[in-house]
């Protein structure tokens, strides 16, 4: 599940930030199921975390939600786990199984990170860069505190803009342009 939404019916304050009534808040379980603090070395196809004594995913209520969360969570969620419980197991009796060699890892072309009061600016750089080095495409660290943006690309010079009031989404998301007004003010 890359991402889904809640509509804000009040305005609510999160982590340093006034969201108001009406903003549309958007939860991605591919970005938080990457989270180091929760997964150790997460892009690393590791099974094994999920088992005791690891059980990586119990670190926090929300650690793990591609089903969702809450009174909206999957209605189909005990049919889609027995649904692939059998297949898997259909596919692990009559197919042989390996890992190639230069699997890589899967990354979206866009990630966007919106540092909060609480942030540790050298933390969402590093994780920036990451996602630039696992094949993200463009990534932007909006950074209210400093009213500034990190543009990250690939092969690239991190590009910093200073107050700047709109963001391009250049080849990558084309045509769509961040009002940034509200954000950095
Ligand atoms: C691996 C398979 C599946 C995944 C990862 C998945 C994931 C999700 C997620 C994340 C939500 C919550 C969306 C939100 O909160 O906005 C959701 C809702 C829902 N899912 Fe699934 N789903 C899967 C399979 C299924 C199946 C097989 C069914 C039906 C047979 C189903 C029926 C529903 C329904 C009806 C909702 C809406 C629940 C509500 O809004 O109250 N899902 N699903």
């Amino acid at each position: 599940m890359y991402a889904y939404n809640r509509g804000v019916l009040k305005d609510i304050e999160y982590a340093g930030y006034r969201i108001p009534a009406g903003w549309l808040v958007t939860i991605s379980p591919m970005l938080t199921h990457r989270l180091p603090e929760l997964y150790t070395d997460p892009d690393r196809f590791d099974p094994d975390r999920f088992a005791p004594p690891r059980e990586e995913d119990k670190k926090h209520p929300l650690a793990l939600m591609g089903f969702g969360h809450g009174s909206h969570r999957c209605l189909g969620m005990e049919f889609a786990q027995m649904e692939m419980k059998i297949v898997l197991s259909t596919l692990l009796r009559h197919c042989d199984w390996t890992v190639k060699p230069d699997y890589s890892a899967i990354a979206p072309n866009f990630a966007v990170e919106l540092r909060s009061a609480s942030d540790s600016l050298r933390t969402v750089q590093q994780k920036m860069q990451e996602y630039i080095d696992n094949g993200v495409r463009l990534g932007w660290l909006i950074n209210p505190q400093n009213q500034q943006v990190e543009i990250y690309r690939p092969g690239q010079e991190v590009e910093v803009l200073r107050s700047p009031t709109s963001l391009s989404g250049e080849d990558v998301l084309a045509g769509f342009v961040l009002d940034l007004a509200q954000i950095l003010s």
